[in-house]
């Protein structure tokens, strides 16, 4: 979510039934660290007050370009240069029809034709008139004029009948709006990250494991659905959530991990293995909880098999391939030797003794180790910064491919 941090959203709210919901919207987004400046049409205010957004945007809501008493109102035209993201959420049958046709004959809508910010549309209205052709025909008119369109929700909806209509919940909107400010230039590519730690079971109840805690990954798969990649997330156990748009594959050991991800390998064309892999795991897995003796128990541990080993061997013409190596001592020696062996592309390095480094903190500190012998090594940055600078990096390799 950092990436709208020190955002201007511009935020209009259109008269429906779902104008209350874009309070919770204006809130999170606030909590994202985005600026909000709310704009309103007359009718909207028949739904929620101009207040209600004042005190959760911190700024004065602006409702009609006649509104004396106020900087903007002959000003349109600086809040529509100040947008970094502009969002119509709900935007009803009207204002989506006005838009489509250049119509400019309030504050929303002149500030929106004077905008050259990415434009977020989310339509909230009733089945039939968001199913009638005239409203599909102008939401098909700004997608090709490059709109973002976030689509309805399906549902009862408030005039009691059923099906689309209902303005999505507010993750799936702030999805929309991260997804308008993200650069499309991943678009066309399939990834696959892996991510979290594997484990290995004992027994029924005890397994091996590590600290891994997801969040480099996870940030990694965010962000590439983000900018705009088919994404398939292989991850470990973890207590994260599954981020929008991206196709999670759950799995527990090194093993499941190997299948679900050379299975799926071919058809990727980068491939990042963010997981903590377990190398290796009890020789035997007992089928009953093993019970304690009187003096030390022996485990035999077996060989778990190298997955980006593997993929190194496989790899397919014009695949990228990012390697991660979690060290705590000779830190490039050994990850140079890693991106040899595992025939990697493209290698991050950290250091488990860097303060901000590691298991489960936000931040990393990684040096990057390229195939052709180069290193860049980066400064502490949050975990998302840097998941699109790995993305950065491997674009640039495929564009020199
Ligand atoms: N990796 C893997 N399969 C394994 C072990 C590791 O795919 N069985 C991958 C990790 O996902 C990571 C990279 O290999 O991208 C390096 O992992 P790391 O644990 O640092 O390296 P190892 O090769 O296991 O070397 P060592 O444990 O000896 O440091």
């Amino acid at each position: 979510m950092g990436r709208l941090a020190g955002k201007t959203v511009v935020l209009c709210v259109t008269g429906g039934i779902a104008a209350y919901k874009a309070a919770d919207l204006t809130s999170k987004l606030r909590q994202a660290g985005a600026q909000v400046r709310v704009l309103m049409t007359q009718s909207a205010t028949q739904f929620i007050t101009p207040m209600t957004f004042e005190t959760l945007s911190g700024y004065r809501t602006v409702v009609d370009t006649f509104d004396r008493d106020f900087a903007w109102e002959v000003e349109h035209i600086s809040l529509a240069k100040a947008a970094d993201v502009f969002v119509i959420a709900p935007a009803t049958a009207n204002v989506i029809a006005k838009a489509a046709h250049g119509i400019a004959d309030d504050m929303v809508t002149t500030t929106l034709l004077a905008t050259k910010a990415p434009v977020v549309i989310a339509p909230a209205m009733n089945t039939g008139m968001y199913d009638a052709p005239v409203t599909q025909q102008n939401l098909q008119t700004l997608r090709a004029r490059g709109f973002h369109i976030i689509d309805p929700a399906a549902g009862r909806l408030a005039c009691g009948d059923s099906g689309r209509g209902k303005l999505p919940d507010t993750p799936t909107l702030l999805h929309g709006i991260e997804q308008a400010l993200a650069p499309a230039d991943l678009a066309g590519l399939r990834v696959l990250v892996t991510a979290g730690p594997t484990q290995e079971a004992m027994d029924p109840v005890r397994f091996l494991s590590n600290h891994s805690t997801g969040k480099m990954g996870y940030a990694i798969a965010a962000r590439a659905a983000l900018r705009g990649a088919e994404v398939t997330l292989v991850s470990g156990p973890t207590a994260l959530d599954t981020p929008h748009g991206v196709q999670r594959v759950a799995v527990t050991s090194a093993c499941e991990m190997y299948d679900a991800v050379v299975s799926r390998a071919p058809a990727q064309h980068m491939i990042v293995k963010a997981a903590a892999v377990g190398d290796y795991r009890p020789a035997q897995t007992a089928t009953e909880k093993l019970k304690k003796g009187d003096g030390e128990l022996t485990l035999t541990l077996a060989r778990n098999p190298d997955i980006l080993a593997t993929l190194g061997q496989r790899k397919q013409p014009g695949q990228l391939l990012c390697g991660f190596a979690m060290e705590t001592q000779d830190l490039l020696d050994n990850a140079a030797g890693k991106l040899r062996r595992k025939n990697c592309d493209m290698l991050v390095a950290n250091s488990l003794r860097d303060e901000g480094a590691g298991f489960g903190t936000d931040t990393n500190i990684v040096t990057l180790l390229f195939a052709d012998g180069r290193q860049e090594g980066l400064p502490i940055m949050p975990k998302d910064e840097l998941a699109d600078l790995i993305l950065d990096r491997l674009l640039a390799l495929r564009r020199q491919a």
